[in-house]
Parts: structure tokens; sequence; C-alpha cells
């Protein structure tokens, strides 16, 4: 019997992963500093933590609707509109388990098997799986360091057919760290109401944004409402990962959708996470501010020692918690590079590839870890690559 027996041919096309192994070398020496990491080091903020507790003794261990508590979705829905100008009620939004399923759903309401989503590539590593594990087929955009990792409309343009049914964004982006400006949002719109396109816009970093660089909500423009799913989460911003909740903003027929598949898989996002949620939304926002400041202090580290290693480029995060540099002129694969920091500087990094064959020629480096940690991570890379060249 083969290993495949019985498997689903859905399951066996999903792209193979590298970093699992790289991953698994690095948990079994404690030397190594992990630049690794997809989510905050914070712990979520304390007065989260303690209402949760005190909701838990008043026992909120029952479900919650699907579409997620009303209460909840009432706060979100001001949010959206002060934050980010998107006007919607509450009965447009859904509550999910992170926004990672909020975009499993929207891809299960709306792509039949075949139909396309052109998704950035080098892109957030579930895009791709999450199309071919509901068998649409997924259409990827090369983002180019010329172009500023920026989707280029024309390309865009070019992609699209009559199997074409959504253009996945995210901005702030990861693994590139970069954002997408007003004018490219302003033509992507543009696009996607010509050919009636709709548009996933996936916004997990919203919040992480530096210099003078804003985020805008590709929703909030003219004529969008009908067009665009927003999706948001509470994982970056409150430092929230393991509570899963995260949601989706757009038309009321395909939130309606999106909430019966959500009935027969995940049901709910935790009951006790959505409070711990609201609460979040509620109280004052020093916390994020706290922590936007800190990935902020850590980054100009990391963009200033990055700049001190040969034959190491890399252009300026604008967001996120990610650096995303090229190291093509050492000659060896993304994959080839991780192993050699891992080796050499005990220092886990993720190779580009893993988000897409368009990252090749590069690898992610997180800021979601302490100052001290990051130093001296660069100390050994530096040391290592000055051996090399
Ligand atoms: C771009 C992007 N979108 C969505 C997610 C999923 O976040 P969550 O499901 O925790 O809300 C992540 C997580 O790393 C991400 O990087």
């Amino acid at each position: 019997m083969t290993i495949e027996r019985g498997i689903s041919e859905r399951f066996l096309e999903l792209p193979g992963s590298e970093f699992a192994r790289i991953m698994k070398t690095a948990e079994e020496d404690k030397k190594v500093i992990s630049l690794g990491p997809g989510e905050p080091d914070f712990t979520t903020p304390k007065h989260i933590i303690q209402f949760a507790k005190k909701k838990l003794d008043q026992g909120y261990t029952h479900y919650s609707p699907p579409q997620g508590r009303l209460d909840l979705r009432e706060a979100i829905a001001k949010k959206l509109k002060k934050d980010n100008k998107i006007d919607v009620s509450a009965d447009e939004i859904i509550v999910t388990c992170g926004s990672q399923e909020a975009l499993f759903l929207a891809t299960l309401a709306l792509v039949d098997p075949g139909e396309k989503i052109i998704v950035p590539n080098p892109g957030f590593l579930a895009y791709i799986p999450m199309v071919e594990s509901v068998t649409g087929t997924q259409v990827s955009i090369p983002l180019s360091e010329e172009d500023g990792f920026e989707l280029n409309p024309d390309k865009v343009e070019e992609l699209i057919d009559n199997r074409t049914q959504v253009l996945l964004i995210n901005t702030p982006g990861n693994p590139t760290g970069r954002m997408l400006k007003k004018k490219v949002l302003e033509e992507l719109a543009d696009i996607v109401t010509e050919h009636d396109l709709k548009i996933f816009s996936d916004e997990a970093y919203e919040k992480f944004v530096y210099d003078n660089n804003k985020h805008i909500s590709i929703g909030s423009l003219n004529g969008m409402k009908e067009h665009v799913i927003t999706f948001q989460s509470f994982s970056k911003t409150y430092a929230m990962p393991g509570w899963r909740v995260g949601y989706a903003a757009g038309p009321k027929e395909i939130i309606q959708c999106m909430t019966r598949l959500h009935l027969y898989c995940g049901l709910c996002s935790p009951t006790l996470s959505q409070l711990a949620a609201l609460e979040a939304l509620k109280k004052s926002q020093k916390c994020v501010r706290d922590m936007k400041k800190e990935y902020d202090r850590r980054r100009k580290l990391v963009i200033k020692r990055l700049k001190q290693i040969p034959g190491i480029t890399c252009l300026n995060p604008e967001g996120t918690f990610y650096a995303f540099p090229n190291i093509k002129s050492f000659g060896m694969s993304s994959v080839k590079f991780a192993d050699f920091l891992l080796k050499k500087a005990k220092v886990l990094v993720v190779p580009g590839t893993e988000f897409g064959k368009y990252g090749e020629g590069y690898i992610r480096l997180s800021y979601a870890t302490a100052y001290e940690k990051i130093e001296e991570a660069f100390n050994r890379i530096e040391n290592v690559i000055r051996k090399l060249k």
C-alpha cells in the first residue's frame, strides 16, 4: 500500500514545504535564534486576558451564532467605519477562527472548480494551498523588486480571462513588508469594476505601518462596496493569534454564504475569544501603539544591519514585521541560503520560495523577536557572510 492510497488528489497536489524540515532542525538546537516567527512575540495585553478570565468564571462556555456575536460585529462595524472608512453594518460582517478561515470560506463560497483567483507571488503561504484545496486554479502574479513588490495593474489585467473570479491583494504585504499605494489601489479598483470581479483584501497587518506610509483599504474607494471583501484579524493587531478571531466584511449575500459554510466546519469562533476581541476593540488602543513602536525600533535596527552586510540588498519594509532581503549575489537558492545560515550562524530565516516560486533569491526575516536577539542574530549573520565573501 502506498502512503497516497485513499488520500485525495486535492491534498496530494498541495505544494510541499521545505520550511518544516528547517524548523525541525532548528528546534533540536537550543542555540538557534529564530527570525522566522509569523506571529507577535508579545503576549496578549493583560487587560484582555483579565477580562477573558472573568468571562470564563461567569460561564461563557457556549456556542456563539455562526456569524459571530452581534455585539462584536457591531463594534467591528464601528471600527471599520472609523479606521478604514468602510461603511458596513453588522449584517455585512462574519467573525471567524482567524482571518485565515474567513479567506477559506470566501474562496469556498465564490470559486467553483477550475475558476481562477489571481494571487500575489511571493505571498502569504496559505494562499495557493487555500485555492487549490477547493480545486480552484490559482494564477500567480509575480511581484518584482523593480515594482517595489507592488502589484502591477497592467500585469494583473493581462492575466484576467473569463474564468477569473477574484483578485487577492495583501497590504501591508507578507512576506515583503511592502504596501500598495493609493494610485495602484485605484487602478486595481477600475480593473475589477470593468471585469466585474471580486477583490479579497487581506489586511491582517493594517496597524503595523511605519514612517509616512498610510494603510488604505480598497473597500473604502468609490464604487467598491459590491466588489470587495475585506479580511482583518485580531491575531497581529492585539497579539492574539492563539485566540483565533478574525473577520470578513463585504456584500451581505456573500457573508450569508460564508456563514452557512462556517456552520458546517468551524461553527463559530470561540465565544471566549470573541468576548476578548470585543474588549480589545472597546478599550484604549495604547497597547497597539506600544507594540507598533517596538516593532518600528526593531525594524530600524534590521534596516541598519542589513545595509552593513556585503552582498545583501533590501527594500525598506513599510509595514508588517518582516523584511525581505535579496540574497541573489551569493549564488545559492533561498533554501540553500537558509540552510547555510542555520548551520553556520545558527539563525533561522524563512526561504523566499516558501511564499511561492517568485520568492526565489530572497529570504524573510521576522522582527517579531526581541531587540537583543535580533542584534545577536545579525552579529552572527554578518560574521559568517564576511568569511564567505
Ligand atoms: C497575510 C496574512 N493573512 C492572514 C493571516 C492569518 O492570520 P489569522 O488567521 O491568525 O487571522 C496571516 C498569518 O500569518 C498572514 O500573514
